[in-house]
């Protein structure tokens, strides 16, 4: 038997297509109040795209990129993110030259050759937002209150993590001081650090390591080594959340698995679903269009892993509604159809052609979660009628069919 591939899922039984479908109509309904679009990019993209922003020296594009060399001869990869394709579509289309603000909402599946685990797969589902154009940190704010939206809708708890990375001015000098720092403590640290050092040594404060994260508690923070204008802007921000009764907590040492982020850096954890915690993930990238060759362009979004979010909704409870129709044998089949092709103008109707006996067809009718259930046989057939049972008040009656 051939079954999919490990960490690849099927979304197929009533509890998960329920949820998942539910999620994209809450999220996608948040996201369009906030004035955001829908956008759509390919699953694959040139590998080039995803080394130069996400970054050679992330794990995911280090160790878990679903790459592969096409019929063609080109150096192609499954998006193991929605930012990347997001931004070269935004470059391409030349919204860069436009000016203006252009805000995107997309969701679909992500590929991380990643070790499976509970809440770890290697394709899973994201819903993210970009925001081009705005340099004002209003619109991180405005992030961040819209995941909060979203999860409040889901009935979601979470916490908020809250970090700035600072920018171009104030990063070089934290840099240096960071690796003279890991330097002195060089003998000490995993090796995955000692790389991790050459190659963005900022991502050691990330390490899982606890020998490590122990020896970092003395590493010089992030957060003391802001400038001017991003500890003003980080300080801004903070306001407005509380301003929006939105709480969090500040964690110096959130670097994000992305190299494309500059200032505001966030995460939504829950503490409901085990080690794989983080339900959405977002923050600025203001370098990322020009490092694509874009003009350069502010930019903030977020992402939420809808496979973490399914786990934890809440599902209202659903009324029965609609008409569930069945035929008790052959000759019914033709008008069942029929009537059930007029009803479904302005309702929902679902149609079941036969089965073995009435009580088979209410037991369809209730899974159907109809309000109605609605059948055609011999008797009704003859007389022109359809026997209809309410299922929530628990009433029947046999109707002329053209008073129906
Ligand atoms: P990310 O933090 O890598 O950010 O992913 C966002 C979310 O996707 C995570 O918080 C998590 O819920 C989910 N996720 C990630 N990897 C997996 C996995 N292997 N299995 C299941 N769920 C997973 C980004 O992808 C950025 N593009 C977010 C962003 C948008 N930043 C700015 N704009």
């Amino acid at each position: 038997m051939i079954k999919s591939l490990r960490g690849m899922n099927d979304i197929l039984e009533e509890n998960e297509y329920k949820r998942f479908t539910y999620f994209l109509k809450v999220a996608s309904s948040v996201a369009e109040k906030y004035g955001f679009h829908y956008i759509e990019t390919p699953l694959l993209e040139e590998t080039s795209l995803f080394k130069r922003s996400v970054g050679e020296s992330s794990d995911i594009v280090g160790k878990e990129m679903y790459q592969f060399i096409d019929k063609g001869e080109n150096d192609v990869c499954l998006r193991p993110e929605g930012t990347a394709g997001v931004v070269r579509a935004f470059i391409q289309k030349k919204l860069d030259r436009a000016g203006g603000t252009h805000r995107f909402f997309y969701y679909g599946p992500m590929f991380r050759y990643e070790r499976p685990q509970k809440g770890r797969l290697r394709e899973f589902h994201q819903f993210g937002v970009e925001s081009f154009g705005l340099e004002s940190v209003y619109e991180d704010a405005t992030m961040i209150m819209m995941v909060a939206d979203i999860l409040n809708e889901l009935g979601i708890g979470y916490r908020l993590q809250l970090n700035s990375l600072g920018d171009q001015n104030c990063m070089p000098q934290y840099r240096d001081n960071l690796v003279s720092f890991i330097e002195s403590v060089e003998d000490k640290i995993c090796e995955d650090c000692k790389r991790r050092k050459e190659t963005n040594p900022i991502r050691v404060l990330d390490c899982k390591n606890e020998h490590c994260q122990a020896l970092y508690e003395n590493a010089p923070k992030l957060l003391n080594a802001l400038c001017e204008s991003c500890e003003s802007d980080f300080n801004k921000l903070k306001k407005i959340l509380d301003a929006n009764n939105i709480a969090y907590e500040i964690d110096t040492n959130l670097v994000r698995g992305l190299d494309y982020y500059s200032k505001t850096a966030f995460e939504f954890v829950s503490d409901n679903i085990g080690s794989q915690s983080a339900i959405a993930g977002g923050g600025r990238y203001d370098r990322l269009v020009e490092f694509l060759d874009g003009r350069p362009t502010p930019a903030v979004g977020f992402a939420m892993g809808i496979e973490r979010l399914m786990e934890l909704i809440e599902m209202p409870n659903e009324n029965r509604n609609g008409y569930y129709f069945g035929a008790m044998d052959d000759e019914a089949v033709n008008l069942i159809i029929t009537t059930t092709q007029k009803k479904r103008k302005s309702d929902k109707a679902t149609c079941e052609y036969r089965a073995r006996n009435l009580k088979a067809h209410l037991k369809n009718a209730d899974k159907a979660n109809a309000r109605y259930c609605c059948i055609i046989g011999s008797n009704e057939l003859e007389n022109g009628t359809i026997w209809v049972k309410d299922l929530e008040e628990k009433r029947e009656e046999t109707v002329k069919l053209e008073d129906f």
